[in-house]
């Protein structure tokens, strides 16, 4: 925080418990500190849990403090910053700690879409002191230092005989790459701190701001020629998405969320021009870009995000469909990869799209496709747009031709020549205007710009309902 600004609120409060001697252990503040404060001259309201004492667990007291912080966030519209190190409800106090959990989870969810919620795992993390981190828009671990279950390596040992580290447990790294529950895993608390101020420098004060704007010196016209050689003609060669994104944005600078999960998908905050934008792209250099289970959970929670607080979305395309396989249907691709569909159709913020290479199949339609409300969509010259790539269309298509062609291999080629023709280029979508222009690649960054400023007043809205009911 900028130093001199914070203001602590109530730490001269204690808990109320009587049983087990705690009413002989009252310490000033309980076990949390809470106050406002400025990040970059911005309001924000912060929490932070003192494990020293009871382990930072929960009471009644402690819960009030929170609550107390949470509404007048919600009051002045200001973001909401958790650091957590907790023991969860605090034994003692039985339900009066239930109570005070229930007190901040129904806060979490009331102001979820309202004011940003950021969460900090600074230390061993159980019961509420994970839930109410799960229910916030993003979390941040420690590599090392935090971790998050809901019952530690101990009583799972007890209960199911499972003997497992906390690392392994609930680790940073566990739950960055295997989970997905945290957002963010840092090497050490200073970078964690680091992380949360650069990405509070992406977004809104509260849902009714739009998020900040940053001036650049990088030309808004700037065009970039070795772009139109980075993405590989051969559509089984890959490459980094990230790479791509960063060649076009303010700067090169691309803070990515999520770094380390479900990475055939790349989802984080940028600027063009100045404005922030969420950005979202298959990245074929994992599982060849396809999207799966996990990558459409990640995608989803991120576009809702932007969504909700006004950040418009930019989005490369380079899918080849969803990743066929056993596990993937048992694992209920249908049931998660509707939730990107779902989260890009409802979104109401600009939304801008380039195909840079493959646009298969449904993954077409859902990675912000014009015809579920994108704005503006580009698509580069070696785009492939089609209901499946060369070789699968011509086996299904083409079955009996290929039985009794003399030479088998000559009439596939010849065959899939002929479907690329047709089908898998960019130019029948621009014929139909479901793509607006076919683009060099070098003109990415102005294109996209350009299409910032021409939405910049855009408003539009979802019919109203009490909520929609997407599939969770
Ligand atoms: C009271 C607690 C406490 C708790 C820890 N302490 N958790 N006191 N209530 N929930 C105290 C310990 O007694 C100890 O006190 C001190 O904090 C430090 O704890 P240690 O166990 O020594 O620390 P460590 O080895 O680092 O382990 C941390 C821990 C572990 C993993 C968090 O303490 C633990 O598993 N605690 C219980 C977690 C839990 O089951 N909580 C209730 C969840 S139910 P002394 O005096 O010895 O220093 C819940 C319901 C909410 O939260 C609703 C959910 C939907």
């Amino acid at each position: 925080m900028d130093p001199g600004t914070f203001r602590e609120y109530d730490r001269f409060k204690t808990h109320r418990a009587q049983d087990f001697g705690m009413a002989e252990t009252k310490i000033l503040g309980d076990g949390v500190v809470t106050g406002s404060a400025r990040i970059d001259g911005r309001l924000v309201f912060l929490f932070a849990h003192d494990f020293t004492v009871f382990g930072g667990s929960l009471s009644g007291a402690f819960a009030e403090k929170v609550c107390k912080i949470m509404d007048h966030a919600a009051k002045v519209g200001a973001p909401v910053i958790g650091l957590n190190d907790c023991g969860g409800a605090r034994i003692q106090e039985g339900v009066v700690s239930l109570a005070g959990y229930a007190d901040i989870f129904l806060r979490n969810v009331l102001q979820s879409g309202v004011v940003p919620q950021l969460s900090a795992i600074m230390g061993p993390c159980a019961g509420g002191a994970v839930y109410s981190p799960a229910l916030t828009d993003f979390i941040f671990m420690v590599k090392g230092t935090s971790n998050m279950f809901i019952t530690g390596p101990d009583v799972i040992k007890t209960v199911t005989y499972e003997e497992v580290s906390k690392e392994d447990l609930g680790g940073a790294v566990t739950h960055s790459t295997k989970t997905g529950v945290a957002h963010f895993a840092m090497d050490t608390e200073q970078e964690c701190i680091d992380m949360i101020r650069a990405l509070l420098g992406f977004i809104p004060q509260n849902n009714e701001e739009d998020p900040p704007f940053v001036a650049t010196d990088d030309p808004s016209d700037r065009t970039d020629p070795r772009l139109n050689t980075f993405v590989p003609d051969d559509p089984t060669k890959p490459y980094d998405m990230r790479t791509l994104v960063k060649m076009v944005v303010d700067d090169g600078i691309f803070l990515e969320v999520h770094a380390h999960y479900a990475q055939n998908i790349t989802v984080g905050f940028a600027r063009f021009g100045g404005w922030s934008v969420g950005i979202v792209g298959n990245n074929p250099a994992f599982s060849a870009g396809c999207l799966d289970v996990d990558s459409a959970k990640k995608g989803a929670r991120f576009v809702r995000f932007c969504d909700a607080f006004n950040i418009p979305l930019v989005t490369f395309v380079d899918v080849p469909g969803y990743l066929p396989g056993v596990a993937q249907e048992l694992g209920g691709v249908i049931l998660h990869g509707a939730k990107l569909l779902y989260a890009f159709a409802e979104a109401t913020v600009p939304k801008i799209t380039v195909i840079t290479r493959k646009a298969y199949g449904g993954a077409y339609d859902v990675m912000s496709s014009k015809h579920i409300r994108g704005d503006i969509s580009f698509a580069y010259p070696q785009a492939e747009i089609a209901v499946m790539g060369p070789d699968g269309a011509v086996n299904i298509v083409f079955r009996d031709e290929l039985q009794r062609a003399d030479d088998p291999e000559e009439a596939r080629k010849r065959l899939e020549a002929e479907y690329r023709e047709r089908f898998a280029n960019p130019y029948r979508a621009a014929e139909l205007g479901y793509i607006d222009d076919v683009i060099r690649p070098e003109e990415t960054r102005p294109r996209i710009i350009e299409s910032l400023g021409m939405l910049e007043n855009k408003r539009d809205q979802n019919p109203p309902r009490k909520h929609g009911n997407i599939p969770l």
